[in-house]
């Protein structure tokens, strides 16, 4: 203890005198500064600055101090405390020129207080409650002298069994486009270079949501049109809201790796979009090269990237190994050593890190005492987000809310489950602070009603899949199971939901299956709770599903099953709260999907704006001859833009001010919008477009706006849609985004198959 003491006195003085060593004075511009820098630094330490190391067990902390002293690591990921970070930067400030570190880590759905995962999140369809999200975690994130986040994750992805699915905004170029900008807003703030706020850098640049086949880390092949018109976007718009990095995807691109990709990195990133940032690899991706056997060994690999404009190497040594030798035989030539050095010089000026390398450690006697206190954490507002991105996919009788009266059996693996409530990539969460279901229906009801618990289930009881899921975590089991028979707890179940008025079942995947790594062939709710699903419903009493889940899900057969359906996601360390502020009916859900729920694997693709077809089946004219597979309906089980409310909300005809448009004007779409039940509540009005004959084959629609609208029980508002030539635009075959005169189907709904539809002609 005496020890402990000293050592953090010891800390706490060296780092006021390095404190007091931050130059006061402004500093010159970025160019002038970062070019002056280099031009002092050596062939070493530029290579040292290109090095971004995870710090973990493999590193002891002794050794890295030594290389950042000796100039010879740019940056770190995975350290996530002012007290241990200090003390690489005070190391930093004892190098030969003082260039400080930065700090990263992988903060995607919050920082300490977890809010629910990204595709949760993007199911509020709510710029301002996305946005505090992203704020709340940059301020905590920067308390803790974070920098540097990995993150916007806007990779559109259209098929769930890949794993990532969780991590990501959905399957909408135009969704997920604008959120980008919001999660890029979000972090950065007024500017990177300030404490609360940190930098971003968007991932996973290019197209790693399109990975073949749904399995992580496999190839990408995609026409051009598809990529400009559907999968780039949201990258781009990220870039255009300021993000200070890029992550470059692990997958290849037509057959070529995005981190050797010179097209991808230098011709459309730097060329055509302008950026201006810094480009980190993914993790040891600059080896993997080798892997993808385009490079023979490490040193052709670190050629290849550095070649294609990757600044960083995130943990792996193909920088620091090769470059020297390929520097003296001049086959990386200086300049391309210069010019990744000064994009990460660039981002730590960006980040305010050369005004002060202290700005987000801060000094020792600010420390918090504990990391992890209550205090710390923004609960409200975790509360109020994570209740904004529920959807209620089902509610037969009017099953929900519940009644706070009622007997309730809640049962199912995942009703207590701190860890998965907080979902994969929960950054520094602390699962012990997460309000599981349980917990939440327990503060909702206090004394009244009862509540009475059983699991029912495990949530696999194939131990292969268990083992999978508990194989790389060091500190704790993912997936614990139950040893009692699975007839056993079901039977408990069965009991506790004969005495009860009401069933909640809380049922779907563990956090790991819907995480990095975990593609998945089947998108069944696992047999064992299948199983549980059955035996309820086989009781007769009302059933309430509610899922935990990172992905879409197969769930035919389970929400036939039920009364009531709500989707939760994982919705983080208020999901609780949240879930049962709905399932009481203390908030009203206004959550819409922003992903496809197909009924089967077979069924993958569903995203709904695929493009028109020659053959194109009609629902409700069977026939030979058309596209459809005959042994399921083509319809997804859950179409995008999807959810329900306590109360019932009618749309109008489409009224449009015009019936032409000309190039350069506007006209303008409005829908009356009159929410006919008894309850108030929020939906999500969304504006979808048709290009109906055009060069090329175009979608069967695309979102193009949204506006989410707060509606009193028995009132009505007329909502208005502004569409000029920039929504009409697309990609035509030479690449160039174009709108073609012609005629336009305009489609007004609350989601994207139950619309109505106006047209007019654009001249
Ligand atoms: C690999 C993942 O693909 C990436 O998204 C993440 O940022 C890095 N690991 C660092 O954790």
């Amino acid at each position: 203890m005496k020890n402990m003491c000293l050592l953090a006195i010891a800390i706490s003085l060296t780092s006021q005198a390095v404190w007091a060593q931050t130059p006061p004075a402004p500093l010159p511009k970025k160019d002038v500064f970062v070019a002056d820098l280099i031009k002092q630094m050596t062939e070493a330490e530029k290579i040292g600055q290109l090095r971004l190391i995870s710090i973990g067990p493999e590193m002891p902390r002794e050794m890295i101090r030594k290389e950042i002293a000796a100039g010879h690591i740019g940056g770190t990921f995975n350290s996530i405390s002012r007290d241990e970070n200090r003390p690489m930067q005070d190391a930093a400030m004892r190098s030969r020129l003082k260039i400080p570190m930065f700090f990263a880590y992988d903060v995607i759905h919050g920082h300490r207080t977890i809010f629910p995962i990204s595709l949760g999140l993007a199911a509020s369809w709510d710029m301002d409650a996305i946005g505090l999200s992203g704020r709340v975690a940059a301020k905590e994130a920067s308390d803790d002298s974070i920098d540097l986040t990995f993150a916007p994750m806007v990779d559109i992805a259209r098929d769930p069994r890949w794993g990532r699915t969780s991590e990501g905004f959905g399957e909408d170029t135009y969704l997920v486009s604008r959120i980008a900008k919001v999660m890029v807003h979000a972090y950065q703030g007024v500017s990177p270079a300030l404490p609360g706020n940190i930098m971003a850098s968007v991932k996973h640049f290019a197209l790693y949501g399109a990975v073949e086949g749904g399995r992580d880390y496999n190839t990408v092949d995609m026409s051009l049109t598809r990529m400009f018109q559907d999968y780039l976007p949201p990258y781009h718009a990220a870039i255009e809201a300021g993000s200070g990095g890029v992550m470059v995807a692990l997958n290849s691109i037509n057959g070529v790796p995005a981190t050797s990709n010179m097209w991808l990195m230098q011709d459309l990133l730097r060329k055509e979009w302008g950026f201006k940032g810094v480009a980190v690899s993914d993790h040891g991706a600059i080896i993997e090269l080798i892997k993808h056997g385009v490079a023979k060994d490490s040193r052709e690999a670190a050629k290849l990237a550095i070649k294609a404009g990757i600044d960083m190497s995130m943990n792996d040594k193909a920088y620091g190994e090769e470059l020297p030798g390929l520097l003296k035989s001049g086959e990386v030539p200086q300049s391309d050593l210069d010019n990744a050095v000064r994009e990460v010089l660039g981002a730590k000026y960006d980040m305010g890190l050369f005004a002060d390398p202290y700005v987000r450690i801060g000094k020792a006697e600010d420390d918090p005492v504990d990391v992890n206190a209550e205090s710390r954490l923004h609960r409200a507002e975790a509360r109020e987000v994570a209740r904004k991105s529920l959807v209620l996919l089902k509610n037969q009788s009017e099953t929900l809310p519940l009644k706070k009266q009622a007997r309730i059996a809640l049962v199912g693996p995942l009703a207590k489950a701190p860890i998965d409530m907080m979902g994969s990539w929960a950054a520094a969460g602390v699962p012990a602070q997460s309000v599981t279901v349980y917990d939440g229906m327990r503060n909702a009801l206090g004394q009244q009603g009862t509540l009475t618990y059983a699991r029912g289930a495990n949530i696999t009881d194939d131990q292969k899949i268990v083992d999978y899921l508990n194989f790389l975590n060091f500190d704790a089991p993912e997936v614990t199971n139950d040893p009692r028979p699975a007839q056993v707890m079901i039977d408990e179940a069965v009991k506790a939901a004969q005495q009860a008025d009401v069933v909640v079942a809380v049922v779907g995947e563990s956090r790991g299956m819907s995480h990095e790594s975990s593609s998945r062939t089947d998108l069944d709710i696992p047999a064992s709770q299948r199983a549980l699903i059955t035996a309820l419903k086989a009781t007769g009493k009302p059933l309430v599903l509610v899922l935990m889940n990172g992905r879409p899900l197969t769930i035919d057969l389970q929400q036939q099953q039920a009364d009531a359906v709500l989707e939760t996601w994982f919705s983080g360390t208020e999901g609780g709260n949240a879930i049962a502020d709905v399932l009481f009916g203390d908030y009203n859900p206004s959550g819409k999907l922003p992903i496809t729920f197909p009924r089967s694997v077979g069924q993958i693709p569903t995203y709904y704006s695929h493009l028109s077809i020659g053959r194109p089946f009609t629902p409700g004219k069977p026939g030979n001859y058309t596209s459809q597979y005959f042994d399921a309906p083509n319809t997804p089980l859950y179409p995008f833009g999807f959810g329900l409310s306590y109360t019932e909300f009618s749309v109008s005809p489409v009224s449009l001010s015009a019936k032409t448009l000309k190039p350069g004007a506007k006209l303008t779409a409005s829908v009356t919008v009159k929410n006919t039940g008894k309850r108030d509540g929020e939906t999500v009005v969304q504006l979808y477009l048709r290009d109906v004959t055009a060069s090329m084959s175009r979608p069967v629609k695309e979102l193009k706006n949204f506006q989410k609208i707060m509606l009193k029980a028995g009132e009505e508002n007329v909502v208005q849609f502004s569409i000029d030539e920039d929504d009409l635009k697309f990609y035509n075959t030479q690449l160039k985004s174009v709108a073609e005169p012609g005629e336009f189907d305009v489609q007004i709904g609350l989601d994207s198959q139950n619309v109505q539809q106006n047209s007019f002609e654009l001249l």
